[in-house]
């Protein structure tokens, strides 16, 4: 049976929310658990510091990255799970691919698009504020997918882009050094929700409108009071599918809540009692996974040794992965 390698990151910038815990981590976790999948999962730290430039921040989300991962029960037996920054093959890994990657197809990169068009409407010079890293951002990218031969990459929509750019300057290096690289491919699971957050938009850090995971009961319950829902009253029956409330229960619940639930928008149930059960539903399926993630982030020297574990093992590949490459791109000793 030929293996299949699944690679995936979280940037570290802010705590983790439920639409990451339904859109990238529990579908990640059942992947790892499949028999002929090597999965590797990691912190993308470096990645944070595009976005992020308080450290103590990148810090700190780091850890609560880690320890959201580890509570929701990723087996690291299972998993090569580690932190970007501590593989110095990838930013040298990186490098090469700088030099092989067009500029040309980083200028079509949507983050750095959209902040040339911002400044453009705000009548700013066109790369004001934009720095190397957010420029070449794909590239890091890339790397990290590279460095594992990560052939299917689970990525949300936003991310495609970037897999094709990662494919295009694998085949850039293959066709200049030898067929170095697997070429990677985004996998796009439709059964994956795509959460939507308070407001109705994207659940997502760059919209402020998240419920992070592992809030305590009475904060769980003041977010899920805030989502955004219509005007109709108690009694009036109420549209499940345009609903924010309804879809988050249908991302979390079995199917046989699901269609309880639609019964009662039938109903017409109202708002602050579909609310209530939500917060019901939510809070018994986290309340465990956030008690091991509060005993977790009370051991950041548990994390940091599982992590280093992590590292090690996926150094074991990346070492002699990089040898070769630098050597095939004529960068090693004169005795070697
Ligand atoms: N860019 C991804 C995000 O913001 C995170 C990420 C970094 C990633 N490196 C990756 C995802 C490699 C998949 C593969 O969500």
């Amino acid at each position: 049976m030929t293996r299949e390698t699944h690679l995936t990151g979280i940037t570290t910038t802010g705590s983790p929310h439920l639409g990451n815990y339904v859109g990238a981590i529990r579908p990640a976790i059942a992947a790892s658990q499949q028999p002929g999948i090597d999965a590797y999962y990691f912190l993308a730290d470096l990645h944070g510091l595009i976005k992020c430039q308080r450290p103590e921040l990148v810090h700190q989300s780091s850890l609560e990255v880690a320890a959201t991962w580890l509570a929701l029960g990723l087996n690291t037996d299972n998993v090569v799970f580690y932190r970007q920054s501590d593989i110095p093959e990838i930013t040298e890994l990186c490098w090469l691919l700088n030099c092989v990657a067009a500029k040309g197809l980083m200028n079509r990169a949507h983050a750095y698009k959209d902040a040339v068009q911002n400044n453009e409407a705000a009548g700013e010079d066109p790369d004001f504020g934009v720095t190397m890293g957010l420029f070449s951002y794909p590239v890091l990218m890339t790397a990290d997918i590279l460095m594992f031969n990560g052939g299917r990459v689970p990525v949300g929509r936003d991310q495609i882009q970037h897999i094709e750019m990662a494919r295009d300057i694998a085949q850039r290096f293959n066709h200049l050094y030898g067929e170095h690289f697997v070429l990677p491919e985004a996998v796009i699971d439709n059964s994956v929700a795509v959460l939507q957050g308070l407001d109705g938009r994207k659940m997502s850090k760059s919209y402020g409108n998240t419920i992070p995971l592992f809030l305590n009961e009475k904060q769980l319950k003041k977010h899920i009071n805030k989502i955004k829902t219509n005007l109709l009253e108690p009694g009036e029956p109420k549209d499940p599918e345009t609903s924010t409330v309804f879809q988050i229960w249908q991302a979390l619940a079995a199917s046989e809540q699901t269609e309880y639930m639609r019964g009662e928008f039938a109903n017409g149930i109202a708002w602050g009692e579909a609310k209530k059960q939500l917060f019901e539903l939510i809070n018994n399926q986290l309340a465990a996974p956030r008690e091991r993630y509060n005993e977790l982030m009370e051991s950041p020297a548990f994390i940091e040794k599982t992590l280093r574990e992590g590292a090690e093992k996926a150094r074991d590949y990346s070492r002699p992965f990089m040898a070769r490459l630098r050597k095939a791109s004529g960068i090693y000793g004169f005795t070697e």
